[in-house]
């Protein structure tokens, strides 16, 4: 196992998101999770990342937020498409785009002292 793959726990309080090796890795109140770091959008390290009150991780340049579960994109970025106000088809474009967007999952456990991406 490579040093690339984990962190020590206490370098990741609930509520932080850091980069471990090719993930962003999370711990939402205690619960750990690990996506692909790259956001589906332009590429933004998700590893700089928040946490929103829904559990969501969020882009750091716009605001795409995705579930860290499925690593499905929940929301699309905003303030790039130009989009300003209710046009038909655009939430089932996003979901359309969303699906096909999805960032990889990893299991990410405590081990020790350590956070460990699996
Ligand atoms: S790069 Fe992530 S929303 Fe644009």
């Amino acid at each position: 196992m490579s040093s690339s793959d984990r962190i020590p726990a206490r370098d990741l309080p609930p509520g932080t998101v850091r980069r471990v090796g090719d993930w962003a890795v999370g711990n939402r109140d205690g619960e750990l999770f690990g996506v692909s770091r790259r956001c589906r959008h332009q590429l933004a390290d998700l590893s700089e990342g928040s946490i929103d009150a829904d559990g969501c991780l969020v882009c750091p340049w716009h605001q795409s937020r995705y579930d860290v579960e499925s690593g499905e994109m929940v929301e699309g970025p905003r303030g790039f498409l130009g989009y300003h106000g209710p046009a038909p088809g655009y939430s089932q474009l996003v979901r359309g785009y969303a699906r096909f967007l999805k960032l990889r999952v990893r299991r990410v456990v405590r081990r020790g002292k350590d956070v460990v991406v699996e």
